[in-house]
C-alpha cells in the first residue's frame, strides 16, 4: 500500500496485511490493515506503527513523503502489538532520544513488551501538543479497549485518529467510506462484536462525553480498515445503537453435534422460530467461526445453544463458544438450552447454567432428547422454537 493523502500534510502511511486469516482467533476472511499516520508541521509527527513484520513497509512509506530522520514526534494511541511491532525498528529508525508520546498506561505496556528505555512523554487526559499551525489533544480513552489506549485528536482540521474505534478488519484498495459504501458495516459490525462488545457502557459514556465537549469531527481515523471521511456520523451512530445491543426480532440457534441428532433439533427450533415471523439461523460450531456467530449474537434477541452430552459434559465447541460469550458480556437476551444424549444427559443443565451466569434469561427448561428425535421429539423442537418467538415478540 502506498501513503494514503487524508488532507493537506497528513497521510495514512500503513500497510495492508492482505493474507492474514486469524487474528488471534477471530476470522479475517478479507485480511486487515495496520493504519498509522504521519503528520507534517514546524514538528513532524508520526501516529501508531504497524505489525512488526510490516516494519519495513512502513519505513517505505514514510520515506516516500519525508526522511524518517526528521520525524520529531512519535505517539502511540495503543501499545496492541498490531499497532506497536515495528515501534523499535522505527525508533531506531527516527531517533533514540525523540519524544515518544503516550499514556501513562501505555509507558507501564511499552516498557513492558520491548524493555527499552525510551524518551517517554505520558501525557493527561486533555493535554496538548502543538506542532506549529496545527495542536493535538490526547483523549484518554482507557479500557477501549486496553488500559493503555487513548484517541488523538488533531483540533484545527477535526480530524481524530481513534486507535481501534471504528475499526474494521479489511485490506482493501479502497481507503474511505465513501468509496466502499454500506458494504464497509458488516466488517464494523463484526469487529465491535467480537472486540468492543463487553466495553459497551464505557463507549455510551465516551459518546456522551464527546459530545459534551462539543468536537467535531470532519475525519475519523481508526487503526484498521477504512477511514471515514464522508459520513463519521454514521460510524458513531452504529456504535452507539450496538452499545445499547437494542435486539431485532432474531435469533441464532448455536449447536454442536456427534451423530446428527442435535443438529434437527437445532434445525426444528428454527422452523419454530421462522413460523413466528422470526429471522433465525442454526449455526454450527465447526462449520461457522465462533466470531462470526458472536456478529449475529449482537442484534439477536435470542440465543439458544444446543450441544450432545459427552463424557458426562458439554461438546468441546460448545463449551469454547459459551467462555468466548460469557468474556464479551451480551446484555438484554433471552436463551433456551437443547440436546440430544445417550445415557446421562447433563449437557442441557451445563448450557442453562452458564446462559444464566450471563444474565441471559431463560425462558424454557430446556429439550432432551435420548439417541434420535423422533417426529414427537421433532414436535416439541418446533413448538420450542414458537415459544421462543413469542417471546422474543412479547
Ligand atoms: Fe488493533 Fe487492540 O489492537
Amino acid at each position: 500500500m502506498k501513503p494514503v493523502k487524508i488532507a493537506k500534510d497528513i497521510y495514512d502511511v500503513g500497510v495492508n496485511d492482505w493474507n492474514i486469516r486469524d487474528f488471534h482467533g477471530y476470522t479475517t476472511d478479507l485480511g486487515t490493515s495496520y493504519n498509522a499516520f504521519l503528520i507534517l508541521d514546524k514538528k513532524t509527527v508520526l501516529i501508531d506503527t504497524v505489525k512488526a513484520e510490516f516494519a519495513d513497509q512502513l519505513i517505505d512509506n514514510i520515506s516516500k513523503i519525508i526522511d524518517p530522520k526528521k520525524i520529531d514526534y512519535v505517539i502511540s494511541n495503543h501499545t496492541e502489538m498490531d499497532h506497536s511491532g515495528s515501534l523499535p525498528r522505527v525508533m531506531h529508525k527516527v531517533g533514540e532520544e525523540k519524544p515518544l508520546f503516550c499514556s501513562k498506561m501505555g509507558q507501564k505496556n511499552l516498557s513492558r513488551h520491548f524493555r527499552q528505555k525510551w524518551n517517554y512523554r505520558p501525557v493527561e487526559n486533555g493535554e496538548e501538543l502543538t506542532l506549529g499551525s496545527r495542536t493535538i489533544t490526547f483523549l484518554e480513552t482507557r479500557m477501549l479497549h486496553w488500559p493503555d489506549s487513548m484517541f488523538s485528536y488533531l483540533k484545527e482540521d477535526k480530524i481524530l485518529f481513534s486507535s481501534d474505534a471504528f475499526g474494521q478488519h479489511y485490506a482493501g484498495m479502497e481507503k474511505f467510506d465513501d468509496l466502499i459504501g454500506e458494504a464497509i458495516m458488516p466488517h464494523a459490525k463484526k469487529y465491535f462484536a467480537n472486540i468492543l462488545l463487553l466495553y459497551s457502557p464505557l463507549i455510551l459514556k465516551l459518546v456522551e462525553h464527546v459530545t459534551n465537549l462539543k468536537l467535531e469531527f470532519n475525519i475519523i481515523c481508526p487503526d484498521h480498515g477504512i477511514l471515514w471521511r464522508k459520513d463519521p456520523g454514521k460510524i458513531i451512530n452504529a456504535y452507539v445503537k450496538w452499545s445499547r445491543q437494542e435486539a431485532k426480532n432474531k435469533a441464532v440457534v448455536i449447536y454442536d453435534t456427534m451423530w446428527h441428532s442435535t443438529e434437527k433439533m437445532a434445525e426444528a427450533i428454527v422452523a419454530g422460530l421462522s413460523e413466528q415471523g422470526i429471522e433465525a439461523r442454526p449455526m454450527h460450531l465447526r462449520k461457522y467461526n465462533r466470531s462470526d456467530i458472536m456478529t449475529e449474537v449482537l442484534d439477536a434477541k435470542a440465543v439458544i445453544v444446543g450441544s450432545p452430552t459427552l463424557n458426562n459434559g458439554l461438546f468441546p465447541t460448545v463449551s469454547d463458544f459459551l467462555t468466548y460469550m460469557k468474556g464479551l458480556k451480551p446484555k438484554n437476551k433471552i436463551g433456551a438450552a437443547f440436546g440430544s444424549y445417550g445415557w446421562s444427559g447433563e449437557s442441557v443443565n451445563l448450557i442453562k447454567n452458564e446462559l444464566e451466569s450471563m444474565n441471559i434469561e431463560i425462558i424454557d427448561p430446556g429439550l432432551k432428547v435420548q439417541y434420535v428425535p423422533d417426529d414427537q421429539s421433532l414436535e416439541a423442537c418446533v413448538e420450542l422454537g414458537k415459544k421462543i418467538g413469542k417471546a422474543i415478540t412479547g
